[in-house]
């Protein structure tokens, strides 16, 4: 099996790769990657010298290049999770979601269906994607199904939602055999320190503002990243072509509960008060468009494919804390030099 992993270099592709190289010695796994602002090869440096590891530089969005890769490398098939992904980068620069997430997804699906031509048995094309593409929910009661018609509200979520779109497009018109997972929020080692729960533990760090969105109301279903890893193992290797499978762990928490949570964590292992922590809270502008609520009911991939999270979510965020206080030479790494976000008009250095 030669298994090319796109976005292998960034916070869930690492785990999936690792996860891959170390389970299965007889694949030879490619992992292709721009090395982005989110790209890091220090996420893979305990396996960077297995043999049955290759990391390629390169972007998707280049058609050419994925057409000579897929020339030189006669691969089985493609785990692709190379994208654009922080919903507030998308507000501000939505085309280069478009560039990556939308053509670089078109143009992976050509040169797999050019290399495959003919010879399709054996071969899957496998894309990760969001729980966002279906958009916000209201209604307390209601879960994200497969079911669940599309209605992305970001142009992230948009950028996402016409990947699938195109992937199960190809599926159809030419036969391609793909399958498609939509996973709920991530968090674990290695996230980047952009997104909610490390820029929480970064900034509880450094004593920091801990910038909320609008109240605090805004539900997430959060999955340790290496249960999506195990789940995307089990997408790829007993999924059924042609169908969708959502991940979620069942774990809803509002920003603000998570937030106070991390807080108190964070006070027990920085030996601070309990309290100091929490007085960082400062809420800020809500994002624009802020969805509301993503929730996934996760019953088929449980059920059909026997995949279930392994870790309770404070056990998870427990091991998060310790990742990053025991890794900071990392996190120094990613946060150090002139590393600002465009936010609502404003650059907030973080
Ligand atoms: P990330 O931003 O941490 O990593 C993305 C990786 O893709 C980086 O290594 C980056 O260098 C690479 N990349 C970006 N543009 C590229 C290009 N043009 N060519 C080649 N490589 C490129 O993202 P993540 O959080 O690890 O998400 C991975 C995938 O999982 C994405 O498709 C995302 O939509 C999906 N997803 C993420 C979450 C989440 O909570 N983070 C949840 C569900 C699904
Ligand atoms: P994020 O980690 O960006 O993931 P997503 O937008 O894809 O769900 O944000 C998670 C939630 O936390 C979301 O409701 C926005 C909110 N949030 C804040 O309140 N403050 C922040 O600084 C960030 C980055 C996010």
């Amino acid at each position: 099996m030669k298994l090319l992993i796109t976005g292998g270099a960034g916070f869930i592709g690492s785990h999936v790769v690792r996860l891959f190289v170390t389970k299965y010695p007889n694949y030879q796994i490619y992992n292709l990657d721009a090395l982005t602002y989110a790209g890091n090869l220090a996420n893979l440096t305990d396996i960077e010298n297995v043999p049955n590891y290759t990391f390629i530089k390169g972007d998707i969005t280049d058609a050419k290049f994925l057409d000579d890769l897929f020339t030189d490398i006669p691969f089985d098939g493609v785990i692709h999770l190379a994208a654009e992904s922080h919903v507030d980068r998308s507000i501000t620069d939505p085309m280069s979601f478009v560039m990556t997430n939308v053509v670089g997804t078109v143009n992976l699906l050509n040169a797999a269906k050019t290399a495959w031509a003919g010879a399709l048995e054996g071969k899957r094309f496998y894309h990760v994607s969001t729980d966002e593409v279906y958009g916000s929910l209201h209604n307390p009661e209601d879960f994200f199904t497969e079911e669940t018609p599309y209605d992305p509200q970001s142009p992230y979520s948009a950028s996402k939602a016409a990947s699938d779109h195109f992937v199960r497009a190809y599926g159809n018109t030419y036969k391609l055999p793909v399958v498609i997972s939509n996973c709920s929020n991530n968090y674990g080692p290695n996230h980047f320190p952009e997104k909610l729960i490390p820029l929480m533990i970064h900034n509880i760090q450094t004593n920091k503002p801990l910038p909320v969105y609008g109240k605090g109301e805004n539900v997430r279903d959060w999955l340790y990243v290496v249960d999506h890893a195990r789940a995307i193992d089990a997408v790829f290797h007993t999924g059924k072509l042609g169908e969708t499978y959502n991940i979620g762990g069942f774990n809803e928490w509002k920003n603000l509960d998570l937030v106070h949570l991390l807080c108190s964590i964070m006070d027990r292992k920085l030996g601070r008060p309990e309290g100091t922590s929490a007085q960082l809270i400062t809420y800020v502008t809500d994002r624009a468009g802020h969805d509301l609520r993503y929730a996934i009911d996760a019953h088929k991939i449980m059920n059909e494919l026997g995949w279930k999270p392994s870790l309770q979510f404070e056990e998870g965020l427990e091991k998060t804390v310790d990742w990053f206080l025991n890794n900071q030479a990392w996190l120094d790494n990613v946060t150090s030099g002139n590393y600002q976000t465009y936010y609502e008009g404003m650059y907030v250095n973080r």
